[in-house]
Protein backbone atom coordinates (compact mmCIF):
# COMPACT_ATOMS: atom_id res chain seq x y z
CA UNK A 1 0.00 0.00 0.00
CA UNK A 2 0.92 3.48 -0.85
CA UNK A 3 2.29 5.42 2.07
CA UNK A 4 0.58 8.44 3.21
CA UNK A 5 2.06 11.82 2.89
CA UNK A 6 2.27 15.14 4.41
CA UNK A 7 3.91 17.49 1.76
CA UNK A 8 1.54 20.44 2.20
CA UNK A 9 -1.19 20.83 4.49
CA UNK A 10 -4.01 19.81 1.93
CA UNK A 11 -2.83 16.71 2.35
CA UNK A 12 -4.55 16.07 5.09
CA UNK A 13 -9.14 16.61 4.96
CA UNK A 14 -10.51 18.84 6.85
CA UNK A 15 -11.83 16.20 9.00
CA UNK A 16 -8.31 14.63 9.53
CA UNK A 17 -6.46 17.79 10.28
CA UNK A 18 -8.70 18.60 12.93
CA UNK A 19 -8.59 15.50 14.41
CA UNK A 20 -4.88 15.46 14.55
CA UNK A 21 -5.27 18.77 16.44
CA UNK A 22 -7.46 17.29 18.72
CA UNK A 23 -4.96 14.38 19.02
CA UNK A 24 -2.19 17.20 19.73
CA UNK A 25 -4.07 18.65 22.68
CA UNK A 26 -4.60 14.91 24.29
CA UNK A 27 -1.29 14.16 24.08
CA UNK A 28 -0.08 17.41 25.24
CA UNK A 29 -2.89 17.02 28.33
CA UNK A 30 -1.10 13.92 28.98
CA UNK A 31 2.51 15.36 29.02
CA UNK A 32 3.58 13.88 32.58
CA UNK A 33 2.51 10.49 31.39
CA UNK A 34 5.89 8.74 30.25
CA UNK A 35 4.41 5.28 30.10
CA UNK A 36 2.70 6.03 26.45
CA UNK A 37 5.34 4.74 24.07
CA UNK A 38 3.92 3.98 20.52
CA UNK A 39 7.15 4.34 18.81
CA UNK A 40 9.37 1.56 20.05
CA UNK A 41 11.80 0.73 17.27
CA UNK A 42 10.72 3.30 15.00
CA UNK A 43 12.92 5.68 13.75
CA UNK A 44 12.58 9.07 12.20
CA UNK A 45 15.11 9.90 9.39
CA UNK A 46 15.20 13.76 9.14
CA UNK A 47 17.34 15.48 6.52
CA UNK A 48 18.13 18.81 6.42
CA UNK A 49 19.53 21.20 3.71
CA UNK A 50 18.57 24.50 5.89
CA UNK A 51 19.03 25.56 9.88
CA UNK A 52 16.60 24.82 12.14
CA UNK A 53 15.87 25.09 16.05
CA UNK A 54 12.25 24.10 16.59
CA UNK A 55 11.73 21.81 14.00
CA UNK A 56 14.58 19.80 14.43
CA UNK A 57 14.43 19.90 18.26
CA UNK A 58 10.28 19.04 18.28
CA UNK A 59 10.77 15.66 15.97
CA UNK A 60 13.96 14.56 17.91
CA UNK A 61 12.40 15.15 21.20
CA UNK A 62 9.22 13.76 20.33
CA UNK A 63 10.13 10.45 18.88
CA UNK A 64 12.40 10.08 22.29
CA UNK A 65 9.57 10.69 24.22
CA UNK A 66 7.48 8.10 22.80
CA UNK A 67 10.43 5.54 22.26
CA UNK A 68 11.26 6.16 19.00
CA UNK A 69 14.88 7.17 17.67
CA UNK A 70 15.54 10.36 15.21
CA UNK A 71 18.38 10.39 12.99
CA UNK A 72 19.30 14.01 12.10
CA UNK A 73 21.02 13.86 8.30
CA UNK A 74 22.34 16.80 7.67
CA UNK A 75 23.79 17.58 3.67
CA UNK A 76 27.25 18.15 5.16
CA UNK A 77 27.74 15.08 6.82
CA UNK A 78 25.93 12.86 4.33
CA UNK A 79 25.94 11.50 0.48
CA UNK A 80 22.68 14.31 0.00
CA UNK A 81 25.68 16.99 0.04
CA UNK A 82 27.45 14.70 -2.54
CA UNK A 83 24.93 14.85 -5.04
CA UNK A 84 23.09 11.29 -4.59
CA UNK A 85 20.23 11.12 -6.46
CA UNK A 86 17.00 12.04 -4.01
CA UNK A 87 15.02 8.95 -5.00
CA UNK A 88 17.90 6.57 -4.54
CA UNK A 89 18.04 8.55 -0.55
CA UNK A 90 14.28 7.86 -0.53
CA UNK A 91 14.72 4.17 -1.57
CA UNK A 92 17.64 2.91 1.09
CA UNK A 93 16.48 5.64 4.07
CA UNK A 94 12.91 4.01 3.76
CA UNK A 95 14.07 0.19 3.90
CA UNK A 96 15.78 1.54 7.54
CA UNK A 97 13.72 4.23 8.54
CA UNK A 98 9.81 4.09 9.65
CA UNK A 99 9.69 7.94 8.55
CA UNK A 100 11.41 10.62 6.81
CA UNK A 101 11.11 14.63 7.39
CA UNK A 102 13.18 16.76 5.65
CA UNK A 103 13.52 20.40 5.06
CA UNK A 104 15.20 21.93 2.08
CA UNK A 105 14.61 24.33 -0.67
CA UNK A 106 12.76 22.52 -3.20
CA UNK A 107 9.00 21.14 -3.05
CA UNK A 108 9.65 18.70 -6.23
CA UNK A 109 12.39 17.41 -4.59
CA UNK A 110 10.30 16.49 -1.51
CA UNK A 111 7.54 14.81 -4.25
CA UNK A 112 10.17 13.21 -5.45
CA UNK A 113 11.56 12.05 -2.07
CA UNK A 114 7.87 10.96 -1.49
CA UNK A 115 7.35 9.21 -4.82
CA UNK A 116 10.26 6.56 -4.11
CA UNK A 117 9.69 6.06 -0.48
CA UNK A 118 8.12 3.18 0.89
CA UNK A 119 7.21 5.21 4.24
CA UNK A 120 5.31 8.19 4.90
CA UNK A 121 7.50 11.68 3.97
CA UNK A 122 6.94 14.56 6.07
CA UNK A 123 7.72 18.47 4.91
CA UNK A 124 9.91 20.29 7.74
CA UNK A 125 9.80 23.24 5.53
CA UNK A 126 10.51 24.22 1.97
CA UNK A 127 10.38 26.98 0.20
CA UNK A 128 6.94 26.84 -0.91
CA UNK A 129 5.29 25.07 2.42
CA UNK A 130 5.62 24.62 6.16
CA UNK A 131 2.59 22.51 6.97
CA UNK A 132 3.98 21.17 10.16
CA UNK A 133 4.05 24.93 11.15
CA UNK A 134 0.07 25.42 10.83
CA UNK A 135 -0.49 22.13 12.62
CA UNK A 136 0.69 24.05 15.63
CA UNK A 137 -0.81 27.30 14.66
CA UNK A 138 -3.84 25.58 14.62
CA UNK A 139 -3.84 23.68 17.81
CA UNK A 140 -2.37 27.39 19.49
CA UNK A 141 -5.72 29.24 18.03
CA UNK A 142 -8.19 26.34 19.55
CA UNK A 143 -6.28 26.25 22.56
CA UNK A 144 -6.48 30.14 23.08
CA UNK A 145 -9.52 30.76 21.68
CA UNK A 146 -11.43 27.89 20.67
CA UNK A 147 -12.60 26.52 16.99
CA UNK A 148 -11.18 29.09 13.97
CA UNK A 149 -14.44 28.47 12.00
CA UNK A 150 -15.56 31.35 10.47
CA UNK A 151 -13.25 33.56 11.98
CA UNK A 152 -10.91 35.85 10.64
CA UNK A 153 -6.86 35.86 10.67
CA UNK A 154 -4.39 38.54 9.05
CA UNK A 155 -0.93 38.11 7.50
CA UNK A 156 0.99 41.02 7.52
CA UNK A 157 4.00 41.16 4.90
CA UNK A 158 5.83 38.45 3.36
CA UNK A 159 3.21 36.82 1.42
CA UNK A 160 5.02 34.63 -0.92
CA UNK A 161 6.61 32.98 1.78
CA UNK A 162 5.87 29.12 3.09
CA UNK A 163 4.33 29.57 6.37
CA UNK A 164 1.97 31.93 4.14
CA UNK A 165 0.82 29.92 1.62
CA UNK A 166 0.83 26.98 4.34
CA UNK A 167 -1.61 29.39 5.69
CA UNK A 168 -3.76 29.92 2.97
CA UNK A 169 -4.26 25.96 3.01
CA UNK A 170 -4.98 26.56 6.82
CA UNK A 171 -8.00 28.68 5.80
CA UNK A 172 -9.47 26.60 3.62
CA UNK A 173 -8.97 23.18 5.95
CA UNK A 174 -10.30 25.15 9.03
CA UNK A 175 -13.33 27.43 7.50
CA UNK A 176 -11.53 30.69 8.23
CA UNK A 177 -11.15 34.19 6.56
CA UNK A 178 -7.24 35.04 5.90
CA UNK A 179 -7.03 38.64 4.66
CA UNK A 180 -3.26 38.91 3.18
CA UNK A 181 -1.46 42.11 3.64
CA UNK A 182 1.53 42.28 1.49
CA UNK A 183 3.41 44.84 -0.34
CA UNK A 184 3.92 44.26 -4.24
CA UNK A 185 6.06 42.21 -5.41
CA UNK A 186 5.69 39.79 -2.61
CA UNK A 187 2.00 38.39 -3.13
CA UNK A 188 1.56 34.77 -2.36
CA UNK A 189 1.71 32.23 -4.89
CA UNK A 190 -1.56 33.45 -7.28
CA UNK A 191 -2.54 29.57 -7.87
CA UNK A 192 -2.38 28.41 -4.03
CA UNK A 193 -4.63 31.72 -3.49
CA UNK A 194 -7.08 30.70 -6.48
CA UNK A 195 -7.21 27.49 -4.81
CA UNK A 196 -8.77 28.99 -1.86
CA UNK A 197 -11.39 30.61 -3.34
CA UNK A 198 -13.17 32.91 -1.07
CA UNK A 199 -11.29 31.70 1.92
CA UNK A 200 -8.74 34.66 1.23
CA UNK A 201 -8.61 38.23 0.38
CA UNK A 202 -5.60 40.22 -0.51
CA UNK A 203 -5.83 43.95 0.93
CA UNK A 204 -4.29 46.85 0.15
CA UNK A 205 -2.84 47.53 3.93
CA UNK A 206 -2.03 46.36 6.88
CA UNK A 207 -4.42 48.01 8.52
CA UNK A 208 -7.33 46.90 6.27
CA UNK A 209 -6.05 43.45 6.98
CA UNK A 210 -5.60 43.51 11.18
CA UNK A 211 -9.43 45.28 11.39
CA UNK A 212 -11.34 43.26 13.52
CA UNK A 213 -8.83 40.00 12.90
CA UNK A 214 -9.23 37.37 15.92
CA UNK A 215 -5.55 36.60 15.15
CA UNK A 216 -2.41 38.33 13.89
CA UNK A 217 0.39 36.50 12.37
CA UNK A 218 3.55 37.29 10.53
CA UNK A 219 7.14 35.84 9.80
CA UNK A 220 10.45 36.92 8.78
CA UNK A 221 10.97 39.55 6.27
CA UNK A 222 14.16 37.95 4.80
CA UNK A 223 13.46 34.14 4.91
CA UNK A 224 16.22 31.46 4.65
CA UNK A 225 18.02 31.51 1.23
CA UNK A 226 17.57 35.21 0.88
CA UNK A 227 19.95 36.91 2.80
CA UNK A 228 21.71 38.77 -0.48
CA UNK A 229 18.01 40.38 -0.91
CA UNK A 230 17.78 41.41 2.89
CA UNK A 231 18.35 45.07 2.32
CA UNK A 232 15.99 45.39 -0.77
CA UNK A 233 13.52 43.31 1.54
CA UNK A 234 13.66 45.79 4.35
CA UNK A 235 13.06 48.75 2.47
CA UNK A 236 10.06 47.00 0.57
CA UNK A 237 8.35 45.88 4.14
CA UNK A 238 8.76 49.13 5.88
CA UNK A 239 5.08 50.19 6.56
CA UNK A 240 4.55 46.20 7.52
CA UNK A 241 5.36 45.95 10.82
CA UNK A 242 3.32 44.53 13.62
CA UNK A 243 3.58 47.18 16.37
CA UNK A 244 0.88 48.50 19.00
CA UNK A 245 -1.20 50.66 16.98
CA UNK A 246 -1.75 47.54 14.65
CA UNK A 247 -2.58 45.30 17.03
CA UNK A 248 -5.18 47.58 18.43
CA UNK A 249 -7.10 47.66 15.34
CA UNK A 250 -7.94 43.83 15.80
CA UNK A 251 -10.32 42.34 17.91
CA UNK A 252 -9.88 43.24 21.69
CA UNK A 253 -9.27 39.80 22.38
CA UNK A 254 -6.78 38.56 19.24
CA UNK A 255 -3.78 36.75 19.60
CA UNK A 256 -0.60 37.40 17.84
CA UNK A 257 1.56 34.16 16.14
CA UNK A 258 4.88 34.17 14.84
CA UNK A 259 6.32 30.66 13.60
CA UNK A 260 10.04 32.14 15.00
CA UNK A 261 12.20 32.95 14.59
CA UNK A 262 11.54 36.78 14.96
CA UNK A 263 13.52 39.53 14.23
CA UNK A 264 12.14 42.09 17.11
CA UNK A 265 12.25 45.93 15.44
CA UNK A 266 11.89 44.42 11.78
CA UNK A 267 8.30 42.36 11.11
CA UNK A 268 7.07 42.46 14.88
CA UNK A 269 8.38 45.20 17.78
CA UNK A 270 9.15 43.74 21.08
CA UNK A 271 6.47 45.26 22.75
CA UNK A 272 3.96 42.34 21.00
CA UNK A 273 5.62 39.52 20.31
CA UNK A 274 6.67 39.77 24.44
CA UNK A 275 3.22 41.55 25.03
CA UNK A 276 0.33 39.92 26.56
CA UNK A 277 -1.55 38.76 23.37
CA UNK A 278 1.20 36.76 22.06
CA UNK A 279 1.56 33.10 22.31
CA UNK A 280 4.83 32.38 20.19
CA UNK A 281 6.19 30.39 22.81
CA UNK A 282 2.68 28.09 23.45
CA UNK A 283 2.98 27.75 19.22
CA UNK A 284 6.20 26.69 18.95
CA UNK A 285 5.77 23.73 22.40
CA UNK A 286 3.08 22.63 20.07
CA UNK A 287 5.27 21.69 17.18
CA UNK A 288 6.23 18.52 19.46
CA UNK A 289 2.67 17.51 20.59
CA UNK A 290 1.08 18.34 16.66
CA UNK A 291 4.11 16.75 14.53
CA UNK A 292 3.94 13.50 17.31
CA UNK A 293 0.04 13.20 16.78
CA UNK A 294 0.70 13.53 13.01
CA UNK A 295 3.28 10.92 12.69
CA UNK A 296 1.04 8.56 14.86
CA UNK A 297 -1.93 9.35 12.28
CA UNK A 298 0.55 8.53 9.10
CA UNK A 299 1.99 5.44 11.11
CA UNK A 300 -1.22 4.49 11.83
CA UNK A 301 -2.22 4.68 7.77
N1 LIG B 1 9.40 27.70 13.05
C1 LIG B 1 10.40 26.88 12.67
O1 LIG B 1 10.26 26.05 11.78
O2 LIG B 1 11.56 27.05 13.36
P1 LIG B 1 12.99 26.40 13.03
O3 LIG B 1 13.47 27.04 11.75
O4 LIG B 1 13.83 26.75 14.22
O5 LIG B 1 12.82 24.92 12.86
N1 LIG C 1 9.88 31.78 6.29
C1 LIG C 1 10.93 31.35 7.19
C2 LIG C 1 10.40 30.36 8.16
C3 LIG C 1 11.42 29.85 9.15
C4 LIG C 1 10.84 28.84 10.10
C5 LIG C 1 12.08 30.79 6.39
O1 LIG C 1 11.83 30.05 5.43
O2 LIG C 1 13.23 31.10 6.70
Amino acid sequence: MMPRHFLKLSDLSADEARSVIARASELKAQATDLSYRPFVGKTLAMIFTKNSTRTRVSFEAGMARYGGHALFLSAGVTQIGRDEPISDTAKVLSRMCSAIMIRNDSQADQEELAANSRVPVVNGLSDTHHPCQLLADMQTWFEHRGDPRGKTAAWIGDGNNNVCHSFIEAAVLFGFTLKIASPDGYLPDPAIVEAAGSSVQLVDDAATAASAADLIVTDTWTSMGQEAEQQKRLAAFAGYQVDRALMDKGASDAIFLHCLPAHRGEEVTAEVIDGPQSVVFDEAENRLWAQMALLEFLLSQ
